[in-house]
């Protein structure tokens, strides 16, 4: 039987008594889709699912988006990005450093992910945690009168200056793709577009700028909303079993994932990404 328990007073769901490779009808969706624009992380464990069944699980929750450009996806299944630090005849096989400081993906884009959905097949022993955070809760734990400051400021986001926080493993982008990635503006408090709540869009990946001041201004709210955002109450540290899934809502949560030995151990994790709406 279906049951939703949450996973700490502060942030996410964990879902069980569901094999998520088989049917769910539209009744147990509801309520699964509806805890996950509640709580803004799903966690579903003791999942065995193929690529494929990976893909139909995702396209439930919306469009799923395929990386067309990435050297990191599935060979058969393009919609699959891999994320992992084991090598074949000495290529890498996945992108093995992405994400260890504090961020949404892709908030570069003028149109973000609205979600992931992470598949972990092999993980090590230990290290290789993702943290999450839950951005409604840190937005509506806001004093009053920063909330009245936040509230029409935009954040000022370069991919161009994010790439090397993002991707410390790849190269600076070239003249070409600094011509063809234009900054993108976002507002500092969103609504989101499912839920109507409000929340803080903050990550902590790169020196955002808010529009009309320049990063050295910016630089002391912004370190205090991303501070105040991974309060442990926010927050939670997963750490992974194989055969988890953890889907975020990339709208509301935030989330970094923490280093492990590349050396000694093998992490391989297998992404779906939602598409955002409009693009
Ligand atoms: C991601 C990401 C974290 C992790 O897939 O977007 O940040 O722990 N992953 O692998
Ligand atoms: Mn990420």
């Amino acid at each position: 039987m279906l049951e939703l328990v949450p996973i700490t007073d502060g942030i996410g769901t964990e879902v069980r008594g569901i094999d998520v490779s088989g049917p769910i009808s539209d009744r147990e969706f509801d309520r699964i889709h509806q805890a996950w624009i509640d709580t803004t992380i799903l966690l579903f464990r003791g999942q065995e699912m193929t690529p494929a069944q990976h893909i139909a699980f995702t396209r439930r929750f919306g469009e799923v988006y395929a990386y067309t450009r990435s050297q990191f996806n599935h060979d058969e299944h393009p919609e699959i990005l891999i994320l992992s630090n084991i090598t074949r005849d000495g290529k890498p096989i996945g992108s093995a450093y992405s994400g260890r400081v504090w961020h949404s993906d892709g908030a570069y884009l003028t149109d973000p992910p609205v979600g992931s959905m992470l598949y972990a097949r092999e993980v090590p022993p230990e290290g290789g945690d993702t943290w999450y955070g839950n951005m409604y809760a840190a937005y509506d734990a806001l004093p009053p009168s920063v909330k009245e400051r936040i509230e029409d400021l935009k954040v000022v986001i370069s991919r161009v200056r994010s790439r090397p926080y993002n991707y410390p493993d790849r190269p600076a982008p070239t003249a070409r793709e600094r011509a063809e990635w234009p900054d993108v503006t976002h507002p500092l408090v969103r609504v989101h577009e499912e839920s109507g709540r409000k929340v803080l869009y903050a990550g902590g990946n790169v020196p955002w700028r808010i529009e009309g001041m320049s990063e050295d201004e910016s630089a002391p709210l912004i370190t205090f909303l991303q501070e105040f955002s991974i309060q442990p109450r926010f927050t939670y540290r997963h750490q992974w079993q194989a055969g988890d899934i953890v889907l975020w809502d990339n709208r509301s949560a935030m989330h970094r994932a923490t280093s492990y030995d590349h050396v000694k151990h093998r992490r391989l994790m297998h992404r779906t990404t939602i598409s955002g709406g409009r693009s």
